[in-house]
């Protein structure tokens, strides 16, 4: 299957995950690769590619800064996505409990908005928590490929 991994960061943490979910997908037998939201046009987006987005919160539960300009775009895009498929991986800290892990769920409900189908479960890392971010993004990552049928 062909992916492309998205990735939204602040401190680079979503960028980490990004790059270790793709090297295990290229070691598999999958083609992925990965782009920071900022140098991504929704235009570009595909039904022929699987999508996995990576997105921290930063502020009161917002976008991180390099996912700003895309979502800028992407709030006036006026494609129909139907037919896209993506999975979606949110980091936040529950210590930010109002707001924990929204910066992800802005990007999702624009993709639902506009037609794109998410598959597998929600994947979250709690920076309050001990697990590695790029582990727990490891343990989600099998089932959301069973989910997409690759
Ligand atoms: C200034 C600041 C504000 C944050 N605000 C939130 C927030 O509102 N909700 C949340 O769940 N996490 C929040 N976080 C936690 C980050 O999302 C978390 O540390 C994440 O792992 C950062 O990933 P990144 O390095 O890819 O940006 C905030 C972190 C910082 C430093």
């Amino acid at each position: 299957m062909d992916i492309t991994v998205l990735y939204g960061t602040e401190s680079g943490n979503s960028e980490l995950i990004a790059q270790d979910l793709a090297d295990k997908l290229n070691e598999g037998e999958h083609s992925a690769e990965v782009v920071d939201l900022q140098d991504f046009d929704p235009a570009d987006f595909t039904a022929d590619r699987f999508y996995l987005v990576v997105c921290s919160t930063h502020g009161e539960g917002e976008l991180p800064n390099t996912a700003q300009p895309f979502y800028e775009r992407f709030a006036g895009f006026e494609g129909d996505l139907s037919g896209l498929r993506y999975a979606m991986f949110g980091l936040g800290d529950t210590f930010y409990e109002e707001t924990y892990s929204q910066g992800s769920e802005i990007i999702d409900r624009r993709l639902a908005e506009l037609g794109a189908e998410r598959v597998g479960e929600y994947g979250r890392h709690d920076a309050s928590s001990w697990d590695l971010p790029s582990d727990v993004a490891l343990e989600w990552l099998p089932g959301v490929l069973e989910a997409a049928g690759a």
